[in-house]
């Protein structure tokens, strides 16, 4: 039996898609958000557009213990990450780094420490070649980076991790807007370049000594990240993945009635939503075009001074958009 699924529906995607086009080529509306839309499963083969952040998940490794880490962390992230990458494949050209590194709106970093004899450039991976080369022309100004590094802290316990602090600093100097620091408790160093204040400057593994406690940690810090907001003022990803028509016998036996009352009304709330906004950016091109600030209308803006960028938040909290430089600026 082949269920229809009405036009309406599929046609929210396309509605989301027009207007997230629409927001983004609007002067001072570099960032339109529809916060709060998630993945919404109604079976196996049935995914509603899915608008949410992505995360890309980027490694280095030699023996492969920092790819176990990533895909974990990859894993613990859940859709809202893509990955892990090897850094050995993004780095062979200038091209696929830029690619990858700018589809992204926050990126998860790892590296091995490596070549205790070198202060820099000892990841022993491909990190090491682009970081003062290919890595100083992009563009990452403002991008949520969360580091984390593999060592071993018994062997190496002058140099635990190096590397991962240089990882941080790179990151840090093109503009990145760090987070995801830790504590050094429950580790047995004795120095490390990855220390920056009291703290770790990402999560630090050690697949050798403490292998029982990777798990764990990746899973908390994955809940740190999204507690600081890695998540949070993402541009919008569309998945367009509603089937134009399911078979229903091949999905499930059947498609229960509720299911398909659930449909309708997610679909009523979406398209609520994209009213809403769509009504929100013909207030504010009104406004703009009579003269009037969007800063004076309903929305209230948080200033951050790290990346100088203004979030200007709607008073009914479901609405938000960016703008450089402090509030005051012209
Ligand atoms: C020759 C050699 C040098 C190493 N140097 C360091 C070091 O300076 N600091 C450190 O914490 N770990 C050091 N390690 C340990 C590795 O970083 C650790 O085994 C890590 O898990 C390797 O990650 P990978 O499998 O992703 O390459 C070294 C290991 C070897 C074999």
């Amino acid at each position: 039996m082949m269920l229809k699924i009405p036009s309406s529906m599929i046609s929210i995607g396309v509605m989301a898609n027009i207007c997230v086009q629409t927001l983004a080529f609007t002067p001072n509306l570099s960032k339109p958000i529809f916060q709060g839309l998630g993945q919404h499963n109604y079976g196996d083969d049935m995914t509603a557009t899915a608008l949410f952040a992505k995360i890309g998940v980027i490694f280095g490794t030699s023996t492969g213990s920092t790819e176990t880490v990533a895909s974990l962390i990859a894993e613990e992230f859940g859709p809202d990450a893509e990955g892990p990458l090897d850094i050995d494949d993004l780095a062979e050209s200038s091209d696929s780094l830029r690619g990858a590194f700018d589809k992204y709106d926050a990126l998860i970093v790892g590296t091995p420490t490596w070549n205790t004899g070198a202060d820099t450039e000892r990841s022993g991976t491909s990190w090491d070649e682009i970081y003062y080369g290919n890595m100083q022309d992009l563009n990452l100004s403002g991008k949520k980076v969360g580091v984390f590094g593999l060592g071993d802290q018994i062997s190496y316990g002058e140099n635990y991790a190096d590397a991962s602090g240089e990882l941080h600093d790179v990151f840090q100097t093109l503009g990145c807007q760090m987070m995801g620091y830790t504590s050094q408790d429950g580790y047995e160093h004795e120095a490390s370049k990855a220390i920056r204040g009291d703290l770790f400057c990402g999560l630090l593994c050690d697949e050798v000594n403490q292998d029982d406690l990777t798990a764990s940690r990746v899973e908390k810090w994955v809940d740190q990240l999204k507690q600081e907001g890695i998540l949070d003022g993402a541009s919008v990803a569309i998945r367009e993945e509603i089937p134009s028509s399911v078979d229903v016998d091949s999905v499930t036996p059947e498609i229960p009635s509720d299911g398909m009352r659930a449909l309708e009304e997610e679909n009523a709330k979406l398209r609520a939503m994209l009213e809403d906004n769509s009504k929100l950016l013909d207030r504010v091109l009104k406004q703009e075009s009579d003269g009037i600030s969007i800063g004076q209308a309903d929305f209230t803006p948080h200033y951050n001074a790290n990346t100088k960028v203004t979030m200007w938040t709607s008073s009914d909290g479901r609405s938000c958009y960016y703008s450089n430089g402090s509030p005051s600026s012209p």
